[in-house]
């Protein structure tokens, strides 16, 4: 090659790095992608092809190697230059405190601050870092030595190839976990399952699973992320920050990732009511957590404090309560739900997990009996995540009993008898039996009267299993049709309460549209389709005789929804049902439909806090003029409205050239 034009092609090489590292970090770091994807995918494609006509200028910190080089054969050895040791565990208040007195006694203090995080659910690597470029990265393995994972590490896409600023240190080790967000993950598993391939039990396998694959190509494909939680070791002459805190500060500013929810508290008390805080926000973190790590925030301290054995004295994981168990399966049984889906029960041997003693676990489907070949007499293991429905994780084979047999579906409905039908495309069994089928009566009843739909107090499981059965109450319209002399001969019903139930049922006459449209149980409606429905159309009428392209106007609306609630109306039973309720005197306030309102069609986002106004009352204002108010920033937000203090949303807006509101431009375009 002349040397004229390879200089000219590493110039360039250097731009469309530097054009591809930012991309890489506005999306997997900050989560505010700049640029759309094919034009990312350009500037890709151009540094691949110049990288190919220019070998010699390949360097190990070019976004090309995140694709994956070759197979290994088997992964290297490396050794830590400082061990990565483990954490002590604590379970209880009374553990932290006894941990809060002897770093204080150790320390000879009063008080002492703390740095506060997440104990991430993923697997532990050090990554080495010299002159800001990433060189090596491992495993724990056995704390002294771990697997060269370094290739794969590549492949992560938040992990810098190559840190951000000025005056990097000569050489860094960071500690940190690699995972699996929970979305990356859902997505990931159903994707394997479409292709026939094998599914992880969860996000922490799977992260395990990938970074351990000895082909970088595979681990490419998978979804991994990396935070940052800790720096083991930086060059003597750069000591790079007083406090923990303040080296994750630095990391951050490096281009490192590291998670929002770090605080820095102090004393006991505060790390108690950190705890509490994440405990509640656990479910809705995007990753798996298993606890909290509480860190003397003060390095220096931390020294002071040192370590016993393997674990360091001046921090601890308080773990939360266990969330999987060893159970029996009892019987596995099969429910009708309100739309005829049959779904496979484990019952099981009464068992304590993750706060709460657990008795059953939802096996969701027949394929999903059979993949995880669960049988009566089985040892499993349940989970229970947060507030989420318990499951079966998998079956400990070594302790099957000799003749458990395998689970079978039902051809008929094991409630009333009809036949079962299970089309090809679809992993669900559904009862044929429609509203003949007590259980599904049963059921779209008490989904009718839920405090969401019509909120009818009072009228629970035990009344409705009696009214259906006793046929007091054949379809919804019936309901209003119940005198007091009728309910009170119910069993556990005296003449107060029957009274109480006519009333209430009397009050949910007044009601809204979208609570009427969601009360009807149409198939995949739910309480958000149901309320742009109602917007859209602003009469039940209308909603009836829609077609399914007139459905499909409605933003978010697709095939799917439109089919189900052409389904749903052409059944003329259910526009009877419709008829006897209005009759009967359900009735709501006018809805003004999406074409009236001012603010008609346009979506927007809140962030921050507003000075004349509440968040709720912002949102109904924009409501009641037709507008919709949405979670997070896309390309189709109309506009963002921003308060003092605005969080990360605020950045998104911009970064996507979204229509920016401050409070005055909002107030005036409501009125
Ligand atoms: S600090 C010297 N911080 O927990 C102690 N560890 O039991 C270094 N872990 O294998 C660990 N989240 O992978 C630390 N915020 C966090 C963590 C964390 C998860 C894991 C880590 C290690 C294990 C220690």
């Amino acid at each position: 090659m002349p040397a004229a034009n390879q200089a000219a092609a590493a110039e360039r090489i250097a731009q469309l790095r530097a054009e591809i590292e930012k991309h890489d970090y506005a999306y997997y770091v900050l989560d505010a992608p700049i640029i759309p994807d094919a034009e990312y995918d350009k500037l890709f494609r151009e540094l691949v092809a110049l990288e190919a006509a220019y070998p010699e200028l390949v360097t190990p910190d070019s976004p090309t190697q995140r694709v994956g080089g070759r197979p290994l054969p088997e992964f290297g050895e490396l050794t830590h230059r400082v061990p990565m040791l483990s954490l002590a565990n604590a379970f209880s208040a009374e553990e932290v405190e006894a941990f809060d007195r002897r770093c204080r006694e150790g320390l000879g203090v009063a008080r002492i601050r703390y740095a506060c995080e997440p104990k991430f659910d993923g697997l532990a690597v050090s990554l080495l870092y010299e002159n800001g470029i990433f060189v090596r990265g491992a495993t724990r393995g056995d704390g002294y030595r771990g697997e060269d994972v370094t290739q794969n590490l590549r492949t992560v896409r938040n992990l810098p190839l190559r840190l951000k600023g000025e005056a990097l240190p000569r050489f860094l080790e960071v500690r940190g976990e690699v995972l699996m967000l929970k979305r990356d993950f859902a997505r990931l598993n159903a994707r394997q399952a479409e292709l026939g391939e094998k599914t992880f039990a969860n996000p922490r396998n799977a992260a395990a699973g990938s970074l351990r694959q000895l082909d970088p190509r595979v681990t490419a494909k998978r979804p991994l992320r990396f935070y940052a939680y800790g720096v083991a070791e930086a060059s003597q002459e750069d000591r790079i920050a007083k406090s923990h805190s303040e080296a994750m500060a630095k990391l951050m500013a490096w281009g490192l990732p590291v998670v929002a929810e770090r605080e820095v508290v102090e004393g006991v008390e505060g790390l108690l009511a950190y705890y509490e805080r994440m405990a509640r926000k656990r479910q809705d973190l995007p990753y798996d957590i298993d606890g909290v790590v509480y860190k003397v925030d003060d390095l220096e301290a931390q020294e002071r404090l040192g370590f016993v054995a393997r674990a360091p004295r001046f921090a601890i994981a308080h773990k939360f309560p266990a969330q999987e168990a060893l159970t029996v399966v009892e019987a596995i049984e099969v429910q009708v739900g309100r739309t005829g889906a049959l779904t496979p029960v484990a019952r099981l041997s009464p068992v304590f997990v993750g706060g709460v003693t657990v008795t059953n676990a939802t096996l969701h489907n027949e394929d999903e009996v059979h993949r995880k070949d669960v049988r009566v007499g089985d040892t499993v293991i349940v989970r229970r995540a947060g507030d989420v429905i318990p499951e079966i994780v998998s079956v400990v084979h070594e302790r099957r009993p000799p003749h458990a047999r395998p689970f079978v579906m039902p051809k008929t409905c094991p409630v009333c008898g009809s036949a079962v039908e299970k089309p090809a495309s679809e992993a669900i069994a559904r009862c044929t039996g429609g509203l003949y089928c007590p259980a599904q009566r049963k059921q779209a009843i008490l989904h009718f009267a839920s405090r969401r739909a019509m909120d009818i107090e009072g009228l629970g499981e035990k009344l409705v299993d009696q009214l259906v059965e006793r046929g007091l109450v054949k379809s919804v319209a019936d309901l209003y049709r119940l005198t007091a002399h009728e309910l009170s001969s119910l069993e556990r019903m005296g003449e107060k309460s029957a009274q109480n139930l006519v009333t209430a049922i009397e009050k949910s006459k007044a009601t809204t549209l979208s609570r009427f449209i969601y009360a009807l149980g149409i198939r995949n409606v739910g309480e958000a389709t149901a309320k742009d429905l109602a917007r859209h159309f602003g009469d039940i009428k209308a909603l009836m005789n829609a077609s399914a392209d007139q459905l499909m106007a409605v933003p978010e609306v697709g095939p799917v929804i439109a089919e189900s609630i052409v389904h749903f109306f052409a059944e003329p039973h259910n526009r009877r049902v419709i008829d006897e309720l209005l009759s009967a005197g359900v009735h709501w306030p006018h809805e003004k439909s999406a074409e009236s309102g001012k603010l008609a069609g346009k979506t927007f986002v809140l962030t921050g806090t507003l000075s004349s106004l509440t968040r709720a009352a912002a949102k109904a204002a924009i409501e009641a003029a037709g507008g919709k108010v949405t979670e997070s920033v896309s390309k189709k937000t109309d506009f963002v409205v921003v308060g003092e203090e605005p969080g990360s949303k605020y950045d998104k807006a911009r970064a996507l050239g979204v229509t920016v509101l401050d409070e005055a431009q909002f107030l005036e375009l409501l009125r």
